[in-house]
């Protein structure tokens, strides 16, 4: 094949092909980096980020600035980089209701999928980067952290399915942190459980889903990234520092989790059930 031929198949390679990505919270967000490369590679995307939903009844003055703070932050974030006809929902992904809304939302508008990127996390325990002790974390801390990092997974899936959106041989790709499966030089506790269960999550999917209906699942660990609201939230300049000196290529970038998002999302691809390592190497070092 010619260079140009295959210039050509690499840009368009998700073309005809439509990709929700969940947690845009601002030009910072790693979400934001995988659905620029997803449009670049031909696909298209559809947004959902946390706001206020119908299904918030009791909220306080406070939790409510929150999520209105968040849901023009992530509409102006969307407007202005991927273009004001994107596709926007609203999405709590503490809310069962609001995820079923979510998915009868796109049956109704016939916006069908080809995959989604989850990549939402929330921990109560991590407040300006100071890390809860395991031992001092409440139940319902555990709960809520498990419940919006990890399980959503599972319920976005569910709704998504069950209202017909999401396609056979689509692909789901979620995003996690070495803390899954190591205890991390910066603390981290809490969600290093939840995102442990976002793992197994994926493998258990990656079965079930790709048994009864070809759709992948897999879950990507990235660099320790202070871009982000929530990474910033939780790590320091030296820590990433560290990280860097610790990866034998630095830290991985947000661009190079977004291509190989953009990898996974391609239809027919035969890999499922992977934790991949988008990280320098970081991984490999003890
Ligand atoms: N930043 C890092 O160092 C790093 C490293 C590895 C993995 N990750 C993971 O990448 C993912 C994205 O994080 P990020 O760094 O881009 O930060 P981010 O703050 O931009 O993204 C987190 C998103 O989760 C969303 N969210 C939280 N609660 C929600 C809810 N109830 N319903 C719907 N959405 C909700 C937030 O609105 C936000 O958009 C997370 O899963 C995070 O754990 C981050």
């Amino acid at each position: 094949m010619d260079m140009g031929r295959r210039r050509i198949q690499m840009l368009s390679m998700l073309e005809n092909k439509r990709f929700l990505i969940t947690g845009i919270s601002d030009a910072g967000s790693l979400a934001l980096h995988a659905a620029k490369a997803i449009v670049e590679k031909g696909g298209e995307v559809v947004c959902a980020g946390l706001g206020v939903t119908p299904h918030h009844t009791a909220l306080s003055d406070k939790a409510r600035a929150y999520l209105s703070a968040n849901e023009q932050a992530f509409r102006d974030t969307i407007a202005q980089e991927l273009g004001a006809d994107t596709p926007v929902f609203i999405l709590d992904a503490t809310q069962e209701n609001s995820i079923k809304d979510l998915a009868s939302a796109l049956d109704a508008q016939g916006l069908k999928l080809n995959g989604f990127l989850h990549s939402i996390a929330m921990d109560r325990t991590i407040r300006n980067k100071k890390v809860k002790p395991l031992l001092e974390v409440t139940e319902e801390e555990f709960c809520d952290t498990l419940g919006v990092s990890a399980f959503s997974l599972v319920r976005i899936t569910h709704h998504l399915l069950h209202a017909d959106v999401l396609q056979s041989d689509a692909s789901i790709c979620s995003l996690s942190y070495i803390a899954a499966e190591k205890v991390t030089f910066h603390p981290y506790r809490n969600m290093s459980v939840a995102k442990a269960a976002l793992e197994r999550i994926t493998i258990e999917l990656a079965d079930e889903l790709g048994r009864s209906r070809g759709i992948r699942v897999n879950a990507l660990r990235f660099s320790p990234y202070l871009g982000s609201k929530a990474g910033n939230a939780t790590l320091d300049p030296q820590d990433v520092a560290k990280a860097a000196e610790m990866s034998p290529l630095g830290n991985a970038q947000p661009r190079d989790l977004a291509l190989e998002i953009v990898h996974l999302m391609q239809p027919g691809l035969r890999i499922t059930g992977e934790i991949r390592h988008i990280d320098g190497g970081y991984h490999i070092s003890g």
